[in-house]
């Protein structure tokens, strides 16, 4: 049951192939199909593809080092009638259609807003500070560095019961 939502994980180990321009192109349409407070769809999203154009973008987040060798990455702007929750709705929507696609991604923090700010172009009035990275997962190298992650403790979800309330809330 919705095993594209309890099966989505990201993925930060590709194969350097570049995405298909049909892939790309379906991607970044599921984002135009997402749904958002009183319609007003307040974003846009900027394509990084390559490594030149990764590094550029990677060098706006602190924890993104493997970004360069992804094969594309959104940037998620936020227009000035935009909100942060419908940008979270936008990855979420990008990187289902991905998996869908047989694309890996992984959603990253751009915390240098000047250097985000600088690297994308944006106006004063817009904003990104997150973007989501893509490409075909090199699948022994993924699971490699899975297995070292879950051995430093981060690994799956925390249970229902840790954070489903009844009627109110309570330690
Ligand atoms: C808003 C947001 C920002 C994130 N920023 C980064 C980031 O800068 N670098 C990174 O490697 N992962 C980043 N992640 C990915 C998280 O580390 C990942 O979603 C979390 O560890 C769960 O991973 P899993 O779905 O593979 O279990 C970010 C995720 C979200 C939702």
């Amino acid at each position: 049951m919705y095993s594209a939502i309890s099966g989505l994980r990201t993925v930060r180990r590709y194969t350097g192939e570049p995405l298909s321009p049909e892939h790309l192109e379906a991607v970044l349409d599921a984002g135009r199909w997402t749904g958002s407070s009183k319609n007003r769809q307040g974003w846009a999203m900027v394509v990084f593809e390559g490594r030149e154009e990764l590094e550029g973008i990677a060098s706006a987040g602190t924890f993104a080092v493997w970004v360069p060798d992804a094969a594309a990455a959104i940037a998620l702007v936020k227009t000035p009638h935009g909100n942060d929750f419908d940008i979270g709705r936008l990855a979420q929507n990008l990187m289902l259609a991905a998996d869908a696609l047989g694309i890996g991604s992984c959603p990253i923090t751009l915390h240098d807003q000047d250097r985000a700010n600088e690297v994308i172009g944006l106006p004063d009035d817009h904003e990104a500070r997150w973007a989501v990275v893509l490409g075909y997962a090199d699948e022994r190298e993924e699971s490699e560095h899975r297995r070292q992650r879950s051995s430093t403790g981060m690994r799956g979800r925390v249970l229902l019961a840790d954070i489903v309330h009844r009627r109110r809330f309570s330690r």
